[in-house]
Parts: C-alpha cells; structure tokens; sequence
C-alpha cells in the first residue's frame, strides 16, 4: 500500500497506473461502512485511493470538528489489511495552501435537511471533493448511501463542473442491531448505544406503513418512537422526493425516502430509508 501525504508525488505515481482509477474520499476513523466503499471500488477499477481528510471547512460547529475521531494509524492498518493500493493522507496547508475562494450554488438541494441545519457544511464538502476530483481525476468516486443528501448533491456537482466521473451510491452498512455504522458513533457511550438502533427500529415501521398510512401520519409515528426514549432530541424527520430532495405530500409524486437527523446526548446522528 501506497501512502502519500502530499500531492504531487500521488499524481506522478497515478500518472503511471492502469485506468480505470477508483476514489473513496473518507475523513478517517474507518469502519465497515467504509471498508464496503473500498471493496466496491476494488471490484470496478484498476487501482483505488482511499483519502483521509478530516475537512475543517465541511463543519460548522467547531466543537463537532474538535471531537471527530481522529485514529489513523488505525485507519492505515485497516486500510492494508484490506489490500488498498494508495492512501492520500494530506495535511490541512496541503490541501488549503491558500484559503479557498471557490463558491457553489446547488439551489433548493443544500439550503433543505442537513443544509438547513448546518451552513455551509455542504459548500465545504463541495469544496474538497473538487479538489480530491481534480487531484486523483478518478473513473468513478463511492459515497455511501447513508449520508443521501450528500450524495445527491455530489451528483450536482459532477454535473454542474461537467465532470467525466461516475458517482456510485454504496448502500448503508448497519451494526446487527440495525445502528448505522458512522464514525460518530464511537462517541456514544453505554447508554446511548443501548438506544441508537431504535432509529432503524422507527426507520423499519415507518417502511412497513409507507403508502398504508398519509406522509404526515408516518413522520409523527417515527417522532412519537424515538421520542419515548431518553436523549433524543430530533431536528428533523422528513419524507421527500430521492431526485430533488422536496417534501412529499402525498405518495404519488415521485420516490420516497425518509431522512432524520437526531441529536443522541451530545452526538449528532443521521440516518434514512428509502420507502418505495
Ligand atoms: O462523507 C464524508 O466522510 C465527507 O463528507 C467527505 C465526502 C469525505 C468529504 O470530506
């Protein structure tokens, strides 16, 4: 395996490898999740850069960015134990030499869900995706399914910069008891492990009731769940359409998909299903 901390020395070396080139951009603390991002990729492409970047520019709580796990001598070691090919590890001054000027505008897509309550996180995640595009100019690039809005958004930003990449959509990899894997959750502790599956758990009843009961009946069901359960304290829970990210009203306008995002204690978690 591969490690490179700075980015010239990885273009010189990707320059000399076979096409088709695989990219799985990650912030580090790995889990299975990721793991299934990079066996995709393995399968599909000729060689795959795994990057680990925690982005400060993606987090608008200082605190969130100060907490996230940060473990990449572990990461490496998962990493080579999974056969990776190349690692890109850079620093923050490698990636922002300068602080980056560059704006995007994706309309409705970033200002709604995750966007609404987190400012500018979706411009920082734009920001250095780009630049990961255009430092690897990958064939295709995974992003997991659990983190939907970003991947939607993603696409808009393929489209947008006209950009010759596949995005591919990885599904969500669960803990047996239904957990979301996400590197959040290493800093749940006991207690709120103990309560974290009950998100799929409302996440599953809400699937079982899709098109039985109305859009507004199934959002309060899934409130009413969770909110039995100690420190919960939800910020939304939402049925839209996959494509364009609009609320639902009624079943019939367009795929469904319910997306939450709750704060467990001081963590903040999210999660979806599609229903259709
Ligand atoms: O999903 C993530 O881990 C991050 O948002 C990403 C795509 C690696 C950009 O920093």
């Amino acid at each position: 395996m591969k490690i490179f901390n700075k980015i010239k020395p990885l273009q010189e070396y990707l320059a000399k490898q076979q096409r088709p080139i695989g990219l799985v951009p990650t912030m580090g603390a790995l889990h299975q999740g990721h793991l299934s991002l990079i066996e995709q990729s393995k399968k599909e492409n000729s060689i795959s850069v795994v990057s680990i970047f925690v982005n400060p520019l993606q987090f608008n709580d200082k605190n969130d960015f100060d907490k996230y796990p940060r473990i990449i001598d572990n990461d490496l070691k998962l990493l080579e134990e999974y056969k990776c090919d190349v690692v890109l590890a850079p620093s923050v001054d490698e990636m922002y030499p300068e602080p980056p000027q560059e704006h995007y505008d994706f309309g409705y897509l970033d200002q709604t869900l995750e966007g609404a309550y987190r400012p500018g996180h979706f411009e920082g995640v734009a920001i250095v995706v780009n630049r990961l595009f255009h430092i690897v100019k990958p064939d295709r690039a995974y992003f997991g399914k659990k983190d939907f809005q970003q991947y939607v958004i993603i696409k808009e930003l393929v489209k947008q910069q006209n950009l010759p990449i596949e995005i591919v959509a990885v599904p969500i990899v669960r803990e047996s008891s239904g957990l979301a894997m996400s590197s959040r959750n290493l800093r749940l502790n006991e207690q709120e492990l103990k309560v974290a599956p009950e998100i799929y758990k409302a996440l599953i009843k809400a699937k079982s009731l899709a098109y039985k009961k109305s859009i507004n009946e199934i959002k309060q069901i899934v409130i009413n769940h969770l909110t039995q359960f100690p420190n919960y304290k939800i910020e939304y829970v939402e049925i839209v359409n996959e494509e364009n990210l609009k609320p639902l009203n009624d079943w019939n306008e367009g795929k469904a998909i319910i997306l939450i995002a709750t704060w467990l204690g001081d963590v903040r978690l999210i999660d979806n299903m599609e229903l259709s």
